[in-house]
């Protein structure tokens, strides 16, 4: 019978024949899709899987270190972190045009994987390098049987490692649903930090923050962010919303008062929605006294903050993101 117990021991088996004695990267996003697929292949091949979390400054509040910490205890699987704060944030300086932001933040995170790769797999002789993937059935569907919709190519040769290696994609959940995913993980021992995890954009706060993004304005919107989370989590929100992004309008300033005086901050827009699969959504009728909870905390709390609004579109025609 068909149960999640052999989902998961049947594509360990076919992950060990595939890969044989060879070795495999995965690129970790945080998000549920690849931490399942790095898990499975973890249990397939042990140490001979080394997964990278590009840490690209743009997550929220404490996430980073939230992510690595549960992804290490849970899989026991090798990670490498490459800090690339820096190198994002200087390629975004000056940049407020979202479909520009969305090119360097992919340009850079592939520069970053691929410099993780020459490290990883520089000295090795090997011919073949196996590349997770967390490729999804409706991303199979989506796109008429491909390789799934990821940025990475799926054979390509990186300068620094020997002239003639191949990457060839590992992608053991290509046959499951989302709920399949998450069931699969579990059953692997990951915590529901990650496996419940709700929606977040490759791009992260920077397609977040309207106008250019900067290290003082991502600050100030992690801190708007985490009250807001807060506080969902506390009136057990987090299953009923889909997402609820947190948006700083940081070119945007209004009047305010706050403690003794005039202010002349900026607002923040709560974006929360319900959606099946966020091809279309509503936006969510959230309980005032947790609106009014946010609001409060997150004026008080965040003096660069003096409004917050509440963004009631529906998808279409207003996309889930702002940018
Ligand atoms: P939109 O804004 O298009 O978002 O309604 C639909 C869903 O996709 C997420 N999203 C992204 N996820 N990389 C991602 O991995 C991205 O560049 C990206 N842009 C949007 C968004 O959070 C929502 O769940």
């Amino acid at each position: 019978t068909w149960t999640i117990g052999n989902i998961a021991e049947d594509q360990i088996e076919r992950v060990a024949a595939q890969i044989g004695e060879h070795r495999a990267i995965c690129a970790l996003s945080g998000g549920v899709d690849s931490a399942v697929a790095a898990a499975i292949v973890a249990k397939a091949i042990g140490d001979r899987l080394t997964c990278v979390y590009v840490d690209h400054g743009l997550m929220r509040k404490n996430e980073s270190v939230a992510i690595e910490k549960a992804f290490r205890e849970s899989t026991g699987a090798e990670l490498k972190i490459v800090d690339a704060e820096k190198e994002f944030l200087d390629a975004l300086a000056g940049v407020t045009d979202p479909e520009e932001k969305r090119k360097i933040i992919g340009r850079e995170f592939i520069r970053c994987f691929e410099r993780a790769e020459v490290e990883i797999l520089g000295d090795s002789d090997e011919k073949v390098a196996f590349l997770v993937q967390g490729t999804l059935y409706p991303d199979v569907v989506e796109s008429g049987g491909g390789a799934g919709t990821s940025n990475i190519k799926s054979h390509h040769n990186v300068g620094g490692l020997p002239e003639d290696l191949e990457f060839e994609l590992v992608e053991p959940l290509r046959e499951l649903f989302k709920d399949e995913v998450r069931a699969v993980g579990s059953q692997l021992g990951l915590p529901d930090e990650i496996v419940q995890r709700q929606p977040f954009p490759g791009p992260g706060l920077g397609i977040r923050i309207i106008g250019e993004v900067t290290k003082e304005r991502l600050d100030i919107l992690r801190e708007a962010d985490a009250i807001a989370r807060e506080e969902m989590t506390k009136a057990g929100l987090d299953r009923d919303i889909w997402q609820m992004p947190v948006v700083l309008l940081a070119d945007v300033r209004s009047v305010g008062v706050q403690g003794d005086g005039r202010t002349y901050g900026h607002p923040v827009v709560l974006r929360p929605v319900t959606s099946e699969d966020a091809m279309t959504a509503d936006w969510a009728r959230l309980p005032y006294e947790v609106m009014e909870r946010i609001s409060t905390r997150i004026t008080n709390e965040v003096s660069e903050i003096n409004r917050v609004t509440v963004d009631i579109t529906s998808k279409p025609p207003g996309t889930i993101e702002w940018e």
